[in-house]
């Protein structure tokens, strides 16, 4: 078996991540393997944003802020939770779907474009031998949150990836079997 399909069929996401997270030319790598993700008509349509450093504790404010509007009734541990959730990560991407209208390639198709990115960026990541995981929840769906990381009216957030260096040991894959997934027609 070829490294890379060696690499493709050991893909694991790390939710324990540490520094040092991709920096320089590591970055400039993954957001072109970014770039490549497939692209009904070229529309572009996905966009990368970074937070490293003192900006994740900026951004975990906004995330903050955001909740207690979403429900003014979110308690203590849940307010800490948002606060504090960019710092898991040395490295968020927040992956931006630009959803336009399009006689041929419907927003749905869009969004795939930007999912593939957003893999596209985590499969960077690892080959480049940092780890990574694509989070989204409530946070992804407000519009609130958007608005407070400069996102246009007809910007959606696709992923939050948290990427940095993997923290422990790998989990364990475990066995599918093809079979059970593929069948012929
Ligand atoms: C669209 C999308 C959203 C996700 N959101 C979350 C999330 O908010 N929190 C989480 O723990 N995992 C989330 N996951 C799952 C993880 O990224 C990861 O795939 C999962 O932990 C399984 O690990 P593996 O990728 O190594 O199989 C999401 C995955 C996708 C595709």
């Amino acid at each position: 078996m070829s490294d890379i399909l060696q690499f493709l069929q050991q893909r694991n996401s790390s939710p324990k991540l540490t520094t040092p997270g991709p920096s320089g030319p590591d970055m400039e790598h993954i957001f072109r393997a970014a770039l490549r993700a497939p692209d009904h008509a070229r529309m572009r349509p996905s966009r990368f944003i970074t937070i490293a450093q003192e900006r994740r504790v900026a951004f975990g404010a906004l995330l903050e802020r955001c909740l207690l509007l979403r429900n003014p009734d979110a308690d203590e541990a849940a307010l800490i939770k948002a606060r504090n959730s960019p710092l898991r990560a040395p490295l968020l991407v927040v992956v931006v779907v630009k959803v336009a209208l399009h006689p041929k390639v419907p927003p749905i198709e869009q969004r795939f474009s930007g999912a593939c990115a957003a893999q596209a960026v985590l499969l960077a990541s690892e080959a480049s031998g940092f780890a990574g995981i694509w989070r989204t929840g409530a946070a992804a769906f407000d519009r609130a949150v958007m608005t407070g990381l400069g996102l246009a009216e007809d910007e959606e957030i696709i992923a939050f990836l948290y990427i940095g260096s993997r923290n422990g040991a790998a989990k364990v894959i475990p066995p599918l079997d093809t079979t059970e997934f593929v069948s012929s027609w």
